[in-house]
Formats: C-alpha cells, structure tokens, sequence
C-alpha cells in the first residue's frame, strides 16, 4: 500500500495528481501538502501547508502521516525563475534537496519532475537523445540539470528509490500553469472559448514538445510501479507526446471553431527560453525500460481541452 505526501498540490501537476492518486491508492492514503492553505475538494485532506524551504516541517508532516513515498512538485516555472534567480535557486534546489533529505531519513521512494527546460541552445534540437549535452542558459534550466544529478547522488549514494521523468510543456484545464514558457498552449484554448481569437507571445514557427495532462499523470503513475531493475536512467527520463508550433494549436483549434484568429505580439523573454530548448525530444528510453506510451495526439486533446474548457466557463 502506498502513502504517497505530494509537495506543490495545488499548482498545475498537483491539483490533478492528488485526484488520480486517490483514485488509485485511496482518498486517506494520500498527503496533499502546498505552501497555501487548502481550497475545494482538497480541503476534505488530508492536507497540510508546507513550505519545501523548511525542512523541519516536511520531516514532521511526513513521520506524521507515516509516508512511504514522496512525490515533490513545488517548484517555481521558467520564466518566473528568469524573474527572480535568486529566489528560483532557493525554492527549486532547497526544496529538493530538503525533500530529498527526507527521503533518504525516512526511506522513502522519491519523484520529481525534470523538464525539457533541462537542455540549451547546444542540445541537438530534433530528436533530442536521453543522454546528450545539457548545457542550458536559463535558472530553471540549471536548477533541473542539478536535480538530476542530485536525485542520481541520493540513488547511488545513499540507495533512495529516486525516480524521473522529463516533462514537456503541460496542457491541463483544471489548475493553470503559473510563469511557464509553454503556457501559450494552455492560454490559446482559453482564449479559444471566450473570444475566438489568441495573441501568442511565441513566434510562429518555435516548435516545443506538449503532453496532455492525463498522459503526464499516467507515466507519474506507471513510472512508479516500474520494475527497479529495468530502470537505467531513473530520474530524467525523456517524455513526450506532441512537438508543436503555435500554428499547429491555431490549425487544431480552427477544426472546432471554424473563425478562430491567431495573432503574434512576441515576449522576447520568453522566445529566447524556447528557442534554447528542443524541438521534439526522443522518448524511447522511457518506453524501453517502463513501458511509457501517450495516448493524446494534438487533435485528441484539442478536442478534449475545448470541451472541458466550455463547460468549466458556463
Ligand atoms: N512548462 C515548463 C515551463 O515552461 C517547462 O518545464 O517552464
């Protein structure tokens, strides 16, 4: 039986992750834990505010609930972190490794995700191998390729059960993604619905990789479950679905809502971020060694995402 403490629960991942947990592990085995106070469904807990820069407190709630397993999403996104560096490196490693610490007190099984953000300007661009250059030029990026190694130090160090994935721009309708570069994906379905017109802040052309949120929470899920031994990477697995570029989402779109407008008013800031990163990225490692596979291609989850989306705006 697992009892799994998820840090970042009410952020995009963690607001949908605590629904699928419990419906596979059960509602009490399951530990939903944000720096901000519960809200909706999740104030039934269990829940409990955790700042992951404190590690006294996770160690608490943690022992507490007699956790077996934590799975840490606090983190700040991309372009939040180019915002502020500084903070970013103290809530993204300090978080982790705080987390980490516990995992390895309490000996506990471990997850958190690392990010496409975790290759730069000199990865190959098409088809991006599991192992190939990480030299990437944002804060987010160097806080992921840290983790990385980190959750490898924990692993081969210390023996923790540290698990991986590295996940593309995710597009959800329940909780948005706050100072992401791949928000645009998310925003243009929004925009969609309410005024049939989108101005996107990436430039036609900048193809970056996606994944439906209940793809990504299935890997979460199956990644988990995966056999120790068939796992050689551990804990940045490739992960991806869909490579797109904004026109790709215009043209989707156009298939439900025939007078849908895309226009362009691009962020410099944000641009810069995506161009460092990846094209499309090669998932076959994480299909090798724990089976992982996407079930939504664009024009599935195009339909899915305007559907939901319509009657959450009622
Ligand atoms: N979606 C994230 C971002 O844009 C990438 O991991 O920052």
């Amino acid at each position: 039986m697992k009892r799994i403490l998820v840090t970042g629960a009410r952020g995009q991942i963690g607001s949908e992750l605590i629904t699928k947990l419990r419906d596979v592990y059960g509602h009490s085995n399951i530990i939903a834990t944000d720096i901000r106070e519960a809200e909706g469904e999740l104030a039934e807990g269990p829940y409990e505010v955790v700042d992951v820069t404190d590690d006294k407190r996770i160690y608490e709630v943690a022992k507490k609930h007699q956790v077996d397993t934590i799975m840490h999403l606090a983190a700040l996104l991309s372009a939040t972190a180019e915002k502020m560096p500084k903070v970013a490196w103290d809530i993204n490693m300090g978080g982790l490794i705080n987390t980490l610490e516990v995992s390895r007190e309490l000996n506990l099984q471990f997850f958190t995700p690392s990010s496409i953000g975790a290759f730069g300007p000199s990865t190959p661009k098409a088809q991006t191998p599991q192992d190939t250059l990480q030299r990437p030029t944002t804060m987010y990026g160097v806080n992921k390729v840290a983790g990385e190694l980190l959750c490898d130090y924990y692993c081969e160090r210390y023996g923790v059960d540290t698990r991986g994935v590295r996940f593309p721009g995710l597009i959800s309708y329940v909780a948005p993604p706050g100072g992401g570069t791949t928000d645009y994906a998310v925003e243009i379905y929004y925009e969609a619905i309410k005024q049939k017109a989108y101005t996107s802040y990436i430039a036609e052309g900048t193809y970056m990789d996606m994944m439906y949120m209940p793809d990504a929470l299935e890997a979460i899920v199956q990644l988990m479950e995966a056999d120790p031994k068939k796992l050689v990477h551990r804990n940045a697995f490739n992960i991806s679905a869909i490579s797109a570029e904004p026109m790709d989402f215009a043209k989707a779109i156009q298939h439900h809502i025939p007078g849908f407008q895309i226009s362009f008013d691009v962020d410099p800031v944000r641009q810069k971020i995506a161009d460092s990163w990846p094209d499309s990225i090669d998932s076959s490692a994480a299909e090798a060694e724990w089976g992982f596979k996407a079930k939504y291609d664009i024009n599935s989850m195009t339909k899915d995402m305007l559907e939901k989306i319509a009657e959450k705006l009622k």
